[in-house]
C-alpha cells in the first residue's frame, strides 16, 4: 500500500490558471481548418471561428492562447494581416510546408477568437526578421486608446477600443529558428526591442516574455538572465518529449511497444529536473526572483501520421499522451510558486493536440480529457502533498520516473482537488491517503484510463473519456483507493 499525504495547512501558492494554457501557430491545420474556416464556410461558425472547436475549448477551460508562433512568429509581419481580407498580402510559410499563407487570420481575428473563448492573450513578436519599429507599432495598434497613427489605423479597420495584451513574447527560439543567435546577442536585442514595447496609460502592464532555453541549455538561461533580469517578467523554456533517438526518427504516435511507452513517460518526467535546474540558475542570477519561468512549448512530438504533409506536424494522440499530460501538469502544479504559465503545443491538429478535425468532424483527444479533468486546479491554492511509489526504470535512456505522480490543491471553500497519475502500463497501485487535520465529509472521483494504445478517432470518438471512479473507500481522515494502470484519477474531497 502506497502512502499519500495531503497537508491542506501547508498553502504554497496560487496555481496560476495560465499553467493550463495553449498554443496555436500558423502551422499545418491548426489555425486554418482547425479553428478558423472563414465566414463563408459550410462548417458552422461565428465570424469564421468553428463553433464546435470553440465550444469544446471553452468547456475544457482554456485560460490563455499563445499566437502566432512558434517559428512562424519570427517571419510574421503583422501589417500583412489587417484590413480587408481580399487586400491582404499572401506569403509563403517557409517553415511549415512551404504553403501559401493568405493572412486571412490576423490580429483582429485572433482577438475575436480569444473573445469567443473567454481566454487571455499572449502575442509573440518578431525579433528574427522584424524591426523594432514594427514591433513597437504592433503594440501601439493593439493597446493604445489615444490619438496616434496606429490607433487610428485600428479604428479604420473596425476596432475602436484597444484590446488587452496580457503577455508579449520578444522573439521565439532565438537560439534556433528565431535567428540562430548567441544568448549574449539575444539578451542585448531583447533589451532594445523590449524598450519599445510600451505600456500605454490606462492599459494593464504587459507581461514581457524573454526567449528562454532549449531543454537543458543552462548556459542560455544564465546569459540571458544576466541581460534581462531587470526587464523581463518571465523567461520561456521549450521542451518536447521525443520518444525516438533523434529528430529523424521520432517514432509513431500510435504504433509503439511498452518500452517506447516508458521512454515517453520517463522523457516527459525530465520536465521536473529541467524546471528545478533552470530555476536554480535563474535564482543565482536573480535571488530576488523577479523573473518567473514559463514553459510556452511542451508536449509529445512524433513522426507525422503516414500520408500527411511532413511540414504540418499532424499526429494522433493516445493514452500515452494522456499520461504525459497528466504527469506534466502535476509537475507544473507542484512548481506553481515559480511557474507562471505553460502552453501545450499545439491546440488543434498539430503535435500533442487536444482536438483533431477532419472537415466538419471533430475528435477530442485523450489529452483533451486530461486538461478538462484538471481544470479544477486552475486558480486553486497548491498545498503540500507527497506520495510513495517505486520508480519505473528506462534503462536504455538511463532515465526513471516514479510510478505515481500527484498534486493537490484547495479552493476558497477548503475543498481539495487531488490528481494522481499511475504511469505503469501493467500494475495497479493501492494507495492510502491521509489528510492532515481534516474530517472528510464526502468524496467524488473520476478517471481517465485504458490500454496505452487507446485513442479516439473519427470513426470511434469516445474510446477514451472521463468516467466516474468508484474503486475507493472513504476514511474519517482520508481514503484508500486502487488506481488502475495507465490511469489518472481525480478526487474531489469535501471536508
Ligand atoms: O511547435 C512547433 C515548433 O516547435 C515551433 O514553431 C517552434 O517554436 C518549435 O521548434
Amino acid at each position: 500500500m502506497e502512502k499519500y499525504l495531503i497537508n491542506p495547512n501547508q498553502k504554497i501558492s496560487t496555481i496560476n490558471k495560465d499553467i493550463y494554457g495553449h498554443f496555436a501557430e500558423h502551422l499545418g491545420r491548426c489555425i486554418y481548418d482547425g479553428i478558423f474556416v472563414g465566414k463563408e464556410s459550410k462548417i458552422p461558425n461565428v465570424n469564421g471561428m468553428r463553433k464546435d472547436v470553440v465550444a469544446a475549448l471553452k468547456e475544457m477551460g482554456i485560460p490563455v492562447l499563445r499566437w502566432p508562433g512558434g517559428c512562424f512568429a519570427d517571419e510574421y509581419h503583422w501589417k500583412d494581416g489587417i484590413g480587408p481580407a481580399e487586400n491582404r498580402k499572401k506569403m509563403i510559410n517557409t517553415h511549415w510546408g512551404g504553403v501559401v499563407e493568405d493572412n486571412s487570420f490576423g490580429t483582429h481575428e485572433y482577438f475575436e477568437l480569444c473573445r469567443q473563448l473567454g481566454c487571455d492573450t499572449y502575442i509573440n513578436g518578431n525579433v528574427g526578421s522584424g524591426t523594432v519599429a514594427e514591433m513597437s507599432e504592433w503594440v501601439e495598434y493593439m493597446t493604445f486608446d489615444g490619438v496616434s497613427p496606429m490607433a487610428q489605423l485600428r479604428r479604420e479597420n473596425g476596432q475602436d477600443k484597444p484590446w488587452k495584451v496580457k503577455y508579449f513574447g520578444v522573439g521565439n527560439e532565438s537560439w534556433g529558428c528565431g535567428g540562430n543567435m548567441d544568448p549574449e546577442y539575444y539578451g542585448d536585442l531583447y533589451k532594445r526591442y523590449n524598450t519599445y514595447v510600451r505600456n500605454y496609460d490606462g492599459c494593464e502592464k504587459i507581461k514581457r516574455v524573454a526567449c528562454g532555453p532549449n531543454g537543458d541549455d543552462y548556459h542560455w538561461t544564465k546569459e540571458v538572465m544576466e541581460k534581462v533580469k531587470h526587464k523581463a517578467d518571465c523567461i520561456a523554456l521549450h521542451y518536447y518529449t521525443v520518444v525516438g533517438d533523434n529528430w529523424e526518427n521520432k517514432g509513431s504516435a500510435t504504433e509503439f511497444n511498452t518500452n517506447e511507452y516508458y521512454r515517453a513517460v520517463c522523457k516527459a518526467y525530465k520536465m521536473e529536473e529541467l524546471i528545478r535546474n533552470h530555476l536554480a540558475v535563474m535564482d543565482a542570477v536573480n535571488p530576488q526572483r523577479w523573473v518567473q519561468l514559463i514553459i510556452d512549448e511542451w508536449g509529445t512530438w512524433y513522426d507525422v501520421e503516414p500520408g500527411t504533409n511532413p511540414g504540418f506536424l499532424y499526429q494522433q494522440n493516445t493514452m500515452r499522451d494522456a499520461m504525459v499530460a497528466a504527469l506534466t501538469l502535476n509537475i507544473f502544479n507542484k512548481h506553481a510558486d515559480r511557474v507562471m504559465m505553460a502552453n501545450i503545443a499545439q491546440t488543434v491538429n498539430v503535435l500533442q493536440s487536444v482536438i483533431l478535425t477532419d472537415a466538419e468532424k471533430m475528435v477530442l483527444t485523450p489529452t483533451y480529457h486530461v486538461f478538462k479533468m484538471y481544470k479544477d486546479h486552475q486558480n486553486n491554492t497548491l498545498v503540500g502533498s507527497y506520495i510513495t511509489s517505486d520508480d519505473i526504470e528506462c534503462k536504455d535512456i538511463k532515465r526513471s520516473c516514479p510510478q505515481l505522480i500527484e498534486s493537490a490543491s484547495i479552493d476558497e471553500n477548503g475543498t481539495i482537488c487531488s490528481t494522481v497519475a499511475n504511469v505503469s502500463a501493467t500494475k495497479s497501485a493501492k494507495i492510502k491517503c491521509q489528510i492532515a487535520d481534516s474530517k472528510v465529509k464526502s468524496i467524488t472521483a473520476s478517471i481517465i484510463s485504458g490500454d496505452i494504445h487507446d485513442k479516439n478517432d473519427f470513426d470511434n470518438n469516445n474510446v477514451v473519456a472521463i468516467q466516474e471512479f468508484n474503486d475507493y473507500r472513504k476514511l474519517s481522515d482520508g481514503f484508500t483507493a486502487t488506481i488502475p494502470p495507465c490511469a489518472v484519477v481525480k478526487f474531489i474531497i469535501e471536508r
